[in-house]
């Protein structure tokens, strides 16, 4: 009798733990982001690139039901970032390289080379068991595609898994990405053409992967999480002066128990306007086992003089011509 209500009293311990934690991981999920269409928004592990006054996120296209051998990248654009146009499944990609059932891409970054006139788009390309860990690049002739397989590659003879996009205030074009062995996060020049990866710039000796790259008000600020596969972990960033470094002591963009409010780091996307300057982080809600219904959690970020601070989630919307942001009473929208 005695062990029974032992036993009893531990499921319900459990029941009860389990659930708090249950609810306590689910209260920022973000709403579902629709389209032009009313179509959940399958831009996953995305990026932005803007061109003219249009905004064009790329990413993972997790919709369900399409040709599991192949893997596909979708374009959206915007001239608010708040409603986007669906315009084309850019990448409709077949195991290029033969890594077999399980292969993968993610992480699509496109950058424009003007001195090519070309569209180059740079993913994450691996087999089912993140061994091949490459570089792939897809080129346009066009910013909405279709974007053609041109080759994969190690960047700089380093393994390579996520990866991150950065274009300095001069132009110049950099890839960021994780370099398992080396425990180290790359920061690299692009070539000329983009069609390769050149020149060093750091290796922040840290385990961190989502790398994402801004340049604000005189400083570089760095952002990553930390390497729990789909399970969010509490973001970090790093300033340093210079690209080459010295970058400071990484620290928590946001209280460490809310894990980056159960997302993880694509993109800080600077938005320029007459009045301020915004930047904003765009994160990923995975959720593993749906990956069609991931969420984007994009907020604007507290930053200035060396310090980066992730607000709790709530609806804003920006002028993108001012920059100003305004954010309404309630959470999300
Ligand atoms: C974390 C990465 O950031 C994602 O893009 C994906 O590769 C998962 N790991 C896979 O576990």
């Amino acid at each position: 009798m005695r062990i029974t209500i032992r036993v009893l009293a531990a499921l319900l311990l459990f029941v009860l733990v389990a659930s708090i934690f249950y609810f306590s991981s689910r209260t920022t999920l973000a709403p579902v982001w629709l389209d032009n269409r009313g179509k959940p928004i399958q831009a996953h592990g995305g990026g932005i690139l803007k061109v003219g006054d249009e905004f064009f996120w790329f990413g993972e296209d997790r919709t369900q039901g399409l040709d599991p051998t192949r893997k596909y990248v979708a374009c959206y654009s915007s001239k608010d970032l708040s409603h986007w146009t669906f315009r084309n499944q850019v990448l409709k990609l077949s195991d290029p390289e033969n890594l077999g059932p399980g292969w993968l891409v993610e992480r699509p970054k496109v950058f424009y080379n003007e001195k090519t006139n070309k569209y180059v788009m740079y993913l994450h390309l691996d087999d089912k068991s993140y061994k091949f860990a490459r570089v792939a690049i897809a080129v346009s002739n066009t910013v909405d595609g279709d974007y053609h397989y041109l080759k994969s590659f190690r960047p700089l003879d380093m393994e390579s898994r996520d990866i991150g996009q950065f274009i300095d205030d001069d132009g110049t074009a950099y890839l960021i990405f994780e370099s398992r062995p080396t425990k180290g996060f790359v920061i690299a020049k692009l070539s000329d053409d983009y069609l390769n990866v050149e020149k060093q710039m750091s290796l922040v000796p840290k385990p961190l992967e989502g790398g994402a790259l801004v340049h604000y008000d005189g400083l570089y600020y760095v952002i990553g999480s930390h390497l729990s596969g789909w399970t969010p972990n509490s973001n970090v960033y790093a300033t340093s002066p210079s690209l080459e470094g010295p970058w400071t002591e990484f620290k928590d963009i946001a209280p460490p128990e809310k894990k980056t409010y159960d997302s993880q780091s694509s993109m800080l996307l600077k938005v320029v306007g007459d009045k301020t300057t915004t930047v904003l982080f765009m994160a990923d809600q995975w959720e593993p086992k749906a990956l069609w219904d991931s969420r984007y959690l994009w907020m604007p970020l507290e930053i200035g003089d060396g310090k980066l601070h992730l607000p709790p989630p709530k609806s804003w919307a920006i002028d993108v011509k001012t920059g100003v942001v305004t954010y309404k009473n309630r959470l999300w929208n």
